[in-house]
């Protein structure tokens, strides 16, 4: 897929450029030569078993990222994210809450399938985290959406996934997490399923607030009244009438 945005309204610097931020030509750039180089990795085992890396795929400018476990047999043989069963289910419930697979950006902690979808080892995790963390870099979503444990366990180490799912959570740096269930655990499980879908009806508002918050501070203006940004202190989860910070889980 080519990841050039094409629809401005999911990207982060629609036309106008945040001051600290690398022009989106440089980005894409950066980010091309990662996606090369993880498809070349050796760092750590899984490369002698897997058919292809799956380094991500989606907007570049992406104000949206999901992050899942690590790669299918389906992703393993194409090359691409979420592709197989799962996959299938979460674009379809992403285009359920009016939101375009192609506009967000889907990557995973783990960027080569286990062996026969094992959990990834401590040693894996570390070998592939900087990739995770050069994408974020680059890319600068406002929401990152974690889908299963090992993704959750990054910015929700204490976290429950029957208690914190649809939680966000301010991370810093301009940004907010949002815990939900894993899609092939939403498709064995119908409440989940159903809990799924409501956790991603979240995000419309709150891509709204991250693009009018961004804007106004592209233009120099203050934050407009009532839109604050995802990752200020005072921001405020839509409809919960609670501080965005991570709650104590019950
Ligand atoms: N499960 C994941 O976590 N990631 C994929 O890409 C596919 C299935």
């Amino acid at each position: 897929m080519d990841s050039t945005p094409e629809h401005p309204e999911l990207s982060n610097h629609s036309s106008e450029q945040a001051p600290s931020q690398a022009p989106l030509q440089d980005r894409v750039a950066a980010l091309k030569a990662l996606e090369a180089e993880i498809r070349r990795c050796t760092r750590c085992p899984l490369h002698r078993t897997r058919t292809h890396a799956v380094p991500g795929e989606g907007n570049y400018d992406a104000v949206v990222m999901f992050v899942g476990e690590a790669p299918g047999a389906d992703e393993d043989r194409q090359g691409r994210p979420f592709v197989g069963r799962s996959g299938r289910f979460l674009t379809h419930a992403l285009a359920q809450v009016g939101i375009r697979r192609e506009d967000v950006y889907i990557t995973n902690v783990i960027k080569c399938r286990p062996p026969n979808n094992r959990d990834p080892l401590p040693r894996e995790l570390e070998a592939c985290s900087r990739y995770l963390d050069q994408q974020i870099e680059l890319i600068n979503p406002r929401i990152i959406v974690t889908l299963g444990r090992f993704s959750m366990a990054r910015w929700f180490p204490d976290g429950r996934i029957t208690q914190i799912h649809g939680r966000i959570k301010n991370i810093g740096r301009g940004r907010v997490a949002m815990a939900m269930f894993h899609p092939a655990a939403a498709l064995r499980n119908p409440v989940w399923r159903e809990q799924f879908v409501q956790d991603l009806q979240k995000l419309p508002s709150l891509i709204q607030r991250a693009q009018a918050a961004d804007q106004a501070a592209a233009r120099g203006e203050k934050l407009p009244a009532g839109v604050p940004h995802p990752g200020d202190p005072d921001y405020v989860e839509p409809d919960s009438g609670q501080a965005g910070q991570e709650q104590p889980s019950e």
